[in-house]
């Protein structure tokens, strides 16, 4: 079985960077992380990158005239690497139709909230205590132009409990993100997902 090459796009801690890095490491698994991409210097996700001796390249938004230049110098990265699909995981810039447009229908993000509800903001579990919800959870789903809103291809939910700070409830969120994220990983790389719409279909 041929293994797919998937490039992630990292800012920050990577924890989710390192759960696809566990996950590609187990024998058999049908993908390999064959890049990492950073828009910061000297992040934490760095280092799991280094650790695991996979190539990371750190692309800042202030080395290049605009962020079209920047999500343009991405894309070549990416490419230079033959990723089939690019995962989001903490990413913290918009993307680019550059970069949608360059690999249509094969970029996932990962969202710590049950999307649609919570899209956008960089508080998603705040903003679920904020607002009272019993059920919070994570999202992984495809990028498009709509931030936050491209089609859907698992969610997990996580009950809210009464002791919950957003920084517990995050916590248990970020669990479930660990296991989901990969096994959508999976999913891509078996060629199992089929798009129609908004809705995805897992055969
Ligand atoms: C996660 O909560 C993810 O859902 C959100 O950003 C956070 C990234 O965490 N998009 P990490 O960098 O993977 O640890």
């Amino acid at each position: 079985m041929d293994v797919m090459n998937v490039g992630v796009l990292v800012s920050g801690r990577g924890s989710n960077l390192g759960a696809l890095i566990e996950d590609a490491s187990q024998a058999g698994a049908p993908y390999r992380i064959a890049a990492v991409v950073s828009n910061r210097l000297g992040v934490p996700a760095l280092r799991r990158a280094a650790e695991a001796d996979v190539a990371a390249t750190v692309i800042e938004r202030g080395a290049y005239a605009d962020r079209h230049a920047q999500q343009r110098a991405i894309v070549e990265v990416l490419r230079e690497h033959d990723c089939q699909l690019v995962v989001a995981a903490g990413f913290d810039q918009i993307l680019h139709e550059t970069v949608i447009q360059a690999f249509p229908q094969r970029i996932l993000n990962i969202h710590p909230s049950l999307l649609p509800a919570f899209a956008g903001g960089l508080h998603a579990q705040a903003d679920a205590l904020e607002c009272g919800v019993k059920i919070a959870g994570c999202t992984v789903h495809i990028v498009t132009a709509e931030v936050d809103g491209g089609p859907i291809v698992d969610q997990v939910a996580v009950p809210v409990l009464d002791t919950d700070t957003a920084e517990r409830l995050a916590a248990r969120i970020l669990e479930q993100e660990h296991q989901m994220l990969p096994a959508a990983v999976r999913l891509f790389a078996e060629g199992r997902v089929r798009v129609e719409g908004r809705r995805v279909f897992i055969d």
